[in-house]
């Protein structure tokens, strides 16, 4: 893993209006929202054991977007599994399969849940979750090395390098919407990013979910020389070094309209429930 391989130590910062929130080894991190609960072998038991396995036993996609529904309401449930845009298909079923097994275990009997490993994320839930900009819950993770030299040349550079790895992403298609790229920040040092939302967001919510996310940098990882905020729709990811497959750098075509101006938003979260833990 990246993160392993980089030798320094994490923290990790949790905020969330979520109370169930559990760190877990195999995944970054997840949520059991407490939105409700099924019970064994009911109906919508076997409606998301259905839902997941067409998710974790599908061999035909191949540019790690899933989105599948089952059953008739009340117990209809729907997921959306997406993979890291530089995940290669057998990475990301890989991903999928085991977090498909994994989430319900960890939320047991909870009729929503969200889960995020490095390579891919999954949802399900009792609602549509599909076309809809979420960015909450969330969570933080930062690079515990601090940024040297002129931070202010440094925070222009990354947010210059996210913005425009933010109109990349938003441009892409119905099936990926995903940017990944480096530009050269003070002290002649690289600077990598990655930003992705689901591709079932339109251009507008996807850019309003990157440029809310990066309006989280500062209490993130401000001065920092790694950080990721991470969302159900959305998320970034920067490191001073090589995190993601090169070869998927050229991500999607640049827009051919200028990008819209930056709206701040207003994020209600309630009871913030903080934690930290060393990786
Ligand atoms: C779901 O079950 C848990 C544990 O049994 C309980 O604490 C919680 O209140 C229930 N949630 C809902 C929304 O019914
Ligand atoms: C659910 O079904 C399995 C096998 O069909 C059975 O072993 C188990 O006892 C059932 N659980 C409940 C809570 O009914
Ligand atoms: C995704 O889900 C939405 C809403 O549930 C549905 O309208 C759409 O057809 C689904 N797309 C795919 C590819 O399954
Ligand atoms: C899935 O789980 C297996 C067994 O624990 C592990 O070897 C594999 O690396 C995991 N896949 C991914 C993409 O993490
Ligand atoms: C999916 O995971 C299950 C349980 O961890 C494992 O038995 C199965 O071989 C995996 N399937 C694939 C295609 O990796
Ligand atoms: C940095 O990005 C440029 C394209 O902007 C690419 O040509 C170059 O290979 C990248 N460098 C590294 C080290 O990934
Ligand atoms: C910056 O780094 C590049 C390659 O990493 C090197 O070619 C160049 O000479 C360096 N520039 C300075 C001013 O150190
Ligand atoms: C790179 O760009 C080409 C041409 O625009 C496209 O066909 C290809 O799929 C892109 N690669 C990735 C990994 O996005
Ligand atoms: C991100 O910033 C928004 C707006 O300032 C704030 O409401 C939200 O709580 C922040 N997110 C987290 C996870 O702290």
């Amino acid at each position: 893993m990246a993160m392993v391989s980089s030798r320094l130590v994490f923290l990790v910062s949790i905020c969330t209006m979520v109370s169930q929130a559990i760190a877990q080894p195999d995944f970054l991190y997840h949520f059991c929202l407490d939105k409700g609960n099924y019970t064994s072998n009911s109906t919508y038991n076997r409606n998301l054991n259905q839902v997941l396995s067409s998710l974790s036993s599908n061999t035909e996609i191949d540019y790690g977007f899933y989105n599948f529904s089952y059953g008739k309401s009340p117990d209809k449930v729907y997921s959306l599994g997406l993979c890291r845009g530089d995940a290669k298909p057998d990475i990301c079923r890989s991903c999928l399969n085991n977090t498909t097994n994994l989430l319900p275990r960890l939320c047991p009997n909870q009729k929503e849940a969200i889960g995020w490993h490095d390579y891919c994320m999954l949802r399900y839930s009792f609602r549509d979750i599909f076309n809809i900009m979420e960015d909450s819950p969330s969570f933080y993770m930062w690079n515990t090395n601090k940024v040297s030299g002129n931070l202010d040349q440094f925070n222009q550079d990354l947010r210059t390098l996210l913005d425009s790895k933010r109109v990349q992403a938003a441009a892409g298609g119905s099936l990926r919407k995903f940017a990944a790229g480096n530009a050269t920040a003070p002290n002649n040092q690289t600077l990598y990013s990655l930003v992705q939302c689901t591709p079932d967001l339109s251009y507008q919510d996807c850019n309003d979910c990157l440029a809310g996310a990066f309006g989280n940098i500062t209490q993130c990882c401000g001065g920092k020389q790694g950080g990721r905020v991470i969302t159900p729709s959305c998320y970034f990811r920067f490191e001073f070094y090589l995190f993601y497959d090169a070869k998927a750098d050229n991500a999607s075509s640049p827009s051919l309209s200028p990008p819209p101006p930056l709206v701040p938003k207003l994020i209600m979260h309630h009871h913030h429930h903080c934690l930290h833990y060393h990786h």
